[in-house]
């Protein structure tokens, strides 16, 4: 399939508290509806929402212990997506079933694996470990966007934008714009570094500590395939040295895209602090502020995106600041490339 969509990949489709103790949950990703459910057994099913009936959502339906009965004809499915049971006939026919997708949990991320089931391999998780560690604290976010995946992941791929987009929020200096990243390939993805220092705190990082001096800031993050971002960032005042910690602000991020259609996109993300830099207030601040930023993005974007529409043919001027979103963008067409030709090939042996 062309859409342009990496199937053999891990996609983030909720937060664990997302999923309910005892019901069903759906969302759609690529394109196709998918639901999740718990079992019994503490594990998580994630099954084809589409009754393979007449197509309605087994999302409507209800859940009936490990299995899920369909709302509309009352057709029943294990949690292995076959149905066992078809009320008014005894004879289950065996295509009655619908697709199970591997599913993993990790950091309170679940992860639905789109593509071939046999290639689902969880050292393709990404490392989000600050959603889940005692050293670290965060609230967690959800965002949904009206924007095809790859607008939000050039936005994500090129914080040059940081002292535009966010000039009253986490940028606050056009140095950010001005300093060159250091872009160097890691598997699957890029790794992003950018220094400035001698900069204004930015309103962000005052809000953690009343820093009166000028202050040196790092942002080194990796992007990886299919679009995850992780991210350590943070600032300390400019006369401290680089190794001295102790009055520095640290953060780690986990940020994930997960398309929902062509057209349509969600957005995972977190900013963790240090546990013993904040409290309570520190997390519901942070979170306040990535709310805010990430809705000043998501404005921008939209609104880039409506200009896409009107023309799609429009020549874009490429400039310095775009050499990680092409790099990215090249990364990703190889890897479109390589499923093509190994789904070719598993259709010609098959044949
Ligand atoms: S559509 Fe599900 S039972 Fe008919
Ligand atoms: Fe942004």
């Amino acid at each position: 399939m062309n859409d342009g969509f990496l199937r053999n990949a891990w996609y983030v489709i909720a937060w664990d508290h997302e999923i309910p103790a005892d019901g069903l949950f759906a969302r759609t990703v690529l394109g196709e509806p998918v639901l999740v459910y718990r079992t019994a057994d503490g594990g998580l099913t994630a099954l084809a929402d589409r009754c393979c009936h007449r197509l309605a959502p087994l999302s409507a339906g209800r859940k009936e212990g490990d299995a899920v009965r369909c709302g509309y004809h009352g057709l029943k499915y294990g949690p292995d997506g076959r149905c066992i049971e078809v009320p008014g006939q005894d004879r289950v026919p065996p295509r009655a079933r619908v697709r199970r997708y591997p599913l993993a949990l990790k950091n309170r991320w679940v992860f639905v694996w789109m593509g071939d089931p046999e290639r689902a391999d969880p050292a393709l998780l990404p490392d989000n470990f600050s959603c889940d560690h005692a050293d670290w604290c965060y609230l967690p976010g959800y965002m949904h966007y009206q924007v095809p995946w790859l607008l939000i992941a050039d936005n994500l791929l090129d914080f040059s934008h940081l002292s535009y987009v966010h000039d009253k929020t986490f940028g606050g200096t056009p140095e950010i714009a001005r300093a060159q990243p250091l872009i160097t390939e890691i598997e699957r993805g890029l790794r992003i570094a950018r220094e400035v220092r001698n900069v204004p705190p930015s309103p962000y990082y005052q809000s953690f500590r009343p820093f009166d001096t000028p202050i040196n800031r790092w942002i080194v993050y990796d992007f990886v395939l299919p679009a995850t971002l992780l991210m350590h960032s943070g600032g300390r005042p400019a006369a401290d040295a680089d190794d001295d910690l102790r009055r520095a602000v640290q953060l780690h991020s986990c940020q994930a895209l997960t398309p929902e259609t062509a057209t349509s996109t969600h957005y995972f993300f977190q900013e963790s602090h240090r546990a013993d830099q904040g409290d309570a207030q520190t997390r519901q601040r942070i979170f306040d502020s990535l709310l805010t930023a990430f809705e000043e993005d998501r404005q921008m974007i939209t609104a880039q995106a409506r200009n896409l529409a009107l023309d799609p043919a429009a020549p874009m001027l490429p400039l310095a600041m775009d050499a990680a979103l092409v790099r990215f963008r090249r990364l990703l067409q190889q890897q479109l490339q390589a499923e093509a030709a190994a789904g070719a090939a598993g259709a010609a042996g098959a044949a």
